[in-house]
C-alpha cells in the first residue's frame, strides 16, 4: 500500500483501508475503488490523502499501530464525552502497543475536518503511549497516561465549531475561549472519585510550556508533572502533522524539526528525544523525489531514522539509497500545499499572539543566492544583516549589538558553520540562539548540531512559511499550535 495526497487520488484507484467519520461510519470501505464523485466528498470532508493498494505498492505493508476497531471506538467515545469508558479504550491502548515488536509511527493518520478534535485525542493517546513505552514507564503508568490524553481537550467540544476551524485571524476574545479549553477539560474531570489527581493536572497544564510561557498558569518546567510535558509534546507533535482548515500538515521531518527547536523553551529535551525514536525520518509507503528528479515510494527502512532506505522507483525497480550516497530524498506533498491558499490565514493567525517588534536577524551564508533568498523572504518582517562567513561574522559580532537570532549555514570553506556557531557561542555567552539552516542533512552533521543546543535545524530547500514560522517561534518561545 502507499499514501497518496488527495490531489493524487484518481478514480480506479483501490483504497487500502476504511475511511470513517466521527460517528464511526465508514464513509468509503477498503478495497473499494475511488470514484470522482468519492474523492470530492473526501475533499469536503477534509481529508487530506488516503492509503492505496496497486501493483506497484502491493508489497509495502504499514502498519497501523492500534487496530482501526480501537481508533474507531476512541473516537466515538470522545465524541460523546464518556469518560467512563476512555478508562476501558486506555487499556486495550497499552495492551496492543504494548504487544507490538517494533513501535513506529509509521502510518498517517486519516482524519476529517469534522472529527480533527476526537481523532486528535486518539493519536495523542498513541503517542503519549509510545514515549511512555520508550520511558520504560510501568503498565499503571501507561494507563493513567493514556487516559490523560484520551480526555485532554474535552473542553474542546464545547468551543464553537466556527472558533475552532476558523481559517483566519482569531479575535483576543476568540483565543480567550479557545484557551479555556484546557480548563475546561479539568472542570469535567475535578469531582471524580475514578480519575486520579495525576491526570486531572496533566489535562489542566498540557499547553504549559518549560520556559514558562504557557497557559493556563505559566508554570515552569520543574513545577510540571513527567505526565503534563508528555502530553505536551505528543499534543503538539499531531497538531503540527494535522491539516487544518488554517495550516497544512508538517511532514514528521518538519514536525521533529520544530520538536528539536522547541527543547527547553516549550518542551522538555527528554521528552522529545524520546519521541524522534520513534517518528520515522521516511515513512513506509510515502512518496519521495530525489535529487535527480525520479519519484518512488519508501519501500523499507533499516531503523526509524535512517536517512538511507530502500525506495520503489515508479517503474517498479528498487533502489537502495545506502549506494546512492550522491542522490538525496524530499517528501513529496503531492502539490497538496498549492490546494490550501490560507497561507496568509495562519501568518495573520499567528501574529495575533504575538507582540510585535522588530527582531534583528543575523544570516551566514558563503553562497550570494542563499543570503538574497533569505533576505527576499524575512526582510518585510526583520531587521536583516548578511554575513559572508564565519569570520566576518565573529568580527561583526566583536564590534556591534547582538542580533536577536543567527541563521548559519554549515558548508562554509575556510571556517564551517558549526565551528562558527561554536565559538559565537563562546563570545556570546550562549545568549544568541543560532538556527542552522543547511543543506547538510547526515545523520552525523544533525546529531552534531543537535549536541550543540542550537535552536533548530532547516534543510534547504525549505518553504518559507516553515522558515517564518520557525523563526518566529524561537524569538517568541510560544506555540500557536492547536
Ligand atoms: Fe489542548
Amino acid at each position: 500500500m502507499r499514501y497518496v495526497t488527495l490531489r493524487e487520488a484518481r478514480p480506479g484507484m483501490r483504497l487500502a483501508y476504511d475511511l470513517y467519520d466521527s460517528f464511526g461510519r465508514t464513509l468509503v470501505g477498503s478495497s473499494c475503488e475511488l470514484t470522482a464523485v468519492y474523492i470530492e466528498k473526501l475533499r469536503e470532508y477534509g481529508v487530506g490523502g488516503v492509503y492505496i493498494t496497486d501493483r506497484l505498492s502491493e508489497d509495502i505493508e504499514v502498519e497501523n499501530i492500534i487496530s482501526p476497531e480501537l481508533r474507531r471506538e476512541g473516537l466515538a467515545c470522545i465524541r460523546v464525552c464518556d469518560i467512563d469508558r476512555c478508562h476501558e479504550i486506555a487499556k486495550r491502548m497499552v495492551s496492543e502497543i504494548l504487544g507490538k515488536c517494533v513501535v513506529s509511527l509509521d502510518m498517517a493518520d486519516l482524519r476529517t475536518y469534522d472529527d480533527y478534535t476526537y481523532a486528535h485525542s486518539v493519536n495523542v493517546a498513541v503517542i503519549c503511549c509510545v514515549i511512555g513505552v520508550g520511558m520504560d514507564l510501568a503498565e499503571e503508568d501507561l494507563l493513567g497516561l493514556v487516559t490523560a490524553a484520551l480526555l485532554h481537550d474535552l473542553g474542546k467540544l464545547s468551543i464553537p465549531p466556527e472558533i475552532l476551524n476558523k481559517p483566519g485571524r482569531l479575535t483576543p476574545e476568540e483565543y480567550q475561549i479557545m484557551k479555556s479549553h484546557a480548563t475546561v477539560s479539568y472542570e469535567l474531570l475535578k469531582e471524580r472519585w475514578d480519575v486520579s489527581a495525576q491526570v486531572k493536572t496533566a489535562v489542566l497544564f498540557h499547553h504549559e510550556n518549560v520556559d514558562g510561557s504557557g497557559y493556563p498558569q505559566g508554570l515552569e518546567g520543574h513545577e510540571q508533572t513527567l505526565f503534563t510535558k508528555i502530553l505536551h509534546v505528543a499534543d503538539v507533535y499531531d497538531a503540527l502533522v494535522s491539516k487544518r482548515p488554517y495550516k497544512n500538515p508538517y511532514s514528521p521531518y518538519e514536525a521533529s524539526e520544530y520538536l528539536m527547536g522547541g527543547c527547553g523553551i516549550m518542551f522538555d529535551r527528554k521528552v522529545v528525544d524520546i519521541l524522534l525514536r520513534y517518528v520515522p525520518l521516511y515513512p513506509k509507503g510515502t512518496a519521495v523525489i530525489l535529487s535527480d528528479g525520479r519519484t518512488g515510494i519508501i519501500y523499507e527502512n533499516a531503523g526509524v531514522h535512517n536517512l538511507r532506505p530502500i525506495v520503489r522507483l515508479l517503474d517498479g525497480t528498487l533502489l537502495d539509497m545506502t549506494e546512492k550516497q550522491n542522490l538525496s530524498l524530499t517528501l513529496s506533498t503531492g502539490g497538496e500545499n498549492e490546494m490550501i491558499p490560507t497561507e496568509d490565514a495562519e501568518e495573520s493567525r499567528k501574529e495575533m499572539i504575538r507582540e510585535w517588534k522588530r527582531y534583528r536577524i543575523m544570516a551566514v551564508d558563503d553562497m550570494k543566492t542563499n543570503l538574497q533568498m533569505i533576505r527576499g523572504i524575512l526582510d518585510n518582517l526583520y531587521d536583516v544583516t548578511l554575513i559572508k562567513s564565519g569570520s566576518q561574522a565573529l568580527h561583526y559580532l566583536e564590534k556591534n549589538p547582538y542580533p536577536d537570532l543567527i541563521l548559519m549555514d554549515i558548508d562554509m570553506p575556510e571556517m564551517n558553520g558549526i565551528e562558527t556557531a561554536r565559538r559565537i557561542q563562546e563570545l556570546t555567552g550562549h545568549a544568541v540562539p543560532i538556527l542552522f539552516v543547511t543543506a547538510l542533512c547526515d545523520r552525523e552533521t544533525v546529531m552534531m548540531c543537535r549536541s550543540m543546543d542550537a535552536a533548530g535545524y532547516i534543510v534547504r530547500p525549505y518553504k518559507p512559511t516553515y522558515i517564518k514560522s520557525e523563526i518566529k517561534r524561537i524569538l517568541t518561545g510560544r506555540s500557536d499550535v492547536e
